[in-house]
């Protein structure tokens, strides 16, 4: 199987499975429902819950013991795209190729919306088959990404602050913040569902750290540089929030310097992993993403 067979076949299981959650049925809340399924299902590339199954792999798993894991990132990462593009936040209004979820069903039932998937994602970790001691876990792991020291915390030096800081070192600490948390989340948990060791969570949580600021250093770059229409989200938007980023401070040729430091920094660390084909592969296949 090539690598981007491997992707499209964990990419549609993870489809299948969280299609099965948030049915409507004849529920009065059914409208909080159809907005949470209209973001979560909505296509993205499913980066984080691939990397929870692809590290269970990497250190010897089944896969398909950490698909409620997998299914929970991704319900938290589709609750903080819902936040972030909100008007107070990013005030987007296409994401994953359609009308934000504020501007489709309103801004209330857009926040409640994401409260809901951010409180869900715990519930599908939890509710699993897993072990007590490996949800429990997973559970800390995906809290620890959540709060202020990870997306929370990040997302407000992000849209408060408007990422004004003064040096590389503390863009990077943003960038750890509001993406490499929730990164380092699913390869952990992908790790600790597999019954990996403390030395091989470790190395997932180093590989996860560094890719997520590749990734969004190179989503920066992307915010400048590619179309809405090739996003699926509007392109420009950072510079319409006056926002300060690694790349409006350092340029577009440090930035892809610096994605490529990252990504070799990534590779090694996967190396560290029983099986690192498929992760490291999956880093050198970020660097130049066209979304
Ligand atoms: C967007 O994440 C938010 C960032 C951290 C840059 P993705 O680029 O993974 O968005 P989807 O999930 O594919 O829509
Ligand atoms: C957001 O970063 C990261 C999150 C925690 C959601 P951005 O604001 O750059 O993400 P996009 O570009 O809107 O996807
Ligand atoms: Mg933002
Ligand atoms: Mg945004
Ligand atoms: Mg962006």
């Amino acid at each position: 199987m090539t690598f981007q067979e491997r992707y499209e076949a964990d990419r549609q299981q993870i489809e299948a499975a969280l299609a099965a959650y948030f049915q409507p049925e004849d529920k009065p809340y059914a409208g909080l429902l159809l907005a949470m399924r209209y973001s979560l299902l909505a296509g993205g590339k499913r980066l984080r819950p691939v990397l929870v199954l692809e590290t269970c792999r990497a250190c010897g798993g089944e896969a398909e013991t950490a698909m409620p894991a997998a299914c929970a990132v991704e319900m938290l990462h589709t609750y903080s795209l819902i936040h972030d593009d909100l008007p107070s936040m990013d005030n987007d209004t296409l994401r994953r190729g359609r009308p934000t979820c504020h501007i489709a069903y309103g801004e209330c039932t857009a926040t409640l919306a994401g409260d809901a998937l951010q409180a869900e994602a715990f519930s599908a970790l939890l509710s699993g088959d897993l072990p007590t001691e490996v949800r429990a876990e997973c559970a800390r792991l995906l809290a620890e990404a959540a709060g202020t020291r990870g997306i929370c915390g990040g997302q407000y030096l992000d849209t408060v602050g408007r990422g004004q800081l003064d040096c590389a070192a503390a863009y990077l600490h943003m960038y750890q913040m509001k993406t490499s948390a929730l990164f380092r989340a699913a390869c952990c948990m992908g790790a600790v569902c597999a019954g990996a060791s403390a030395a091989q969570v470790e190395a997932a949580g180093a590989y996860a750290d560094l890719l997520g600021l590749a990734f969004q250093i190179r989503d920066d770059v992307l915010d400048a540089t590619a179309t809405s229409q090739a996003l699926g989200k509007d392109a420009g938007s950072d510079a319409r929030c006056g926002k300060s980023t690694f790349l409006s401070l350092y340029g577009r040729q440090a930035s892809a310097d610096r994605i490529g430091e990252l990504t070799a920094q990534a590779v090694a660390a996967a190396q560290r992993l029983p099986q690192p084909q498929f992760l490291a592969a999956l880093a050198e296949e970020l660097i130049a993403r066209p979304a």
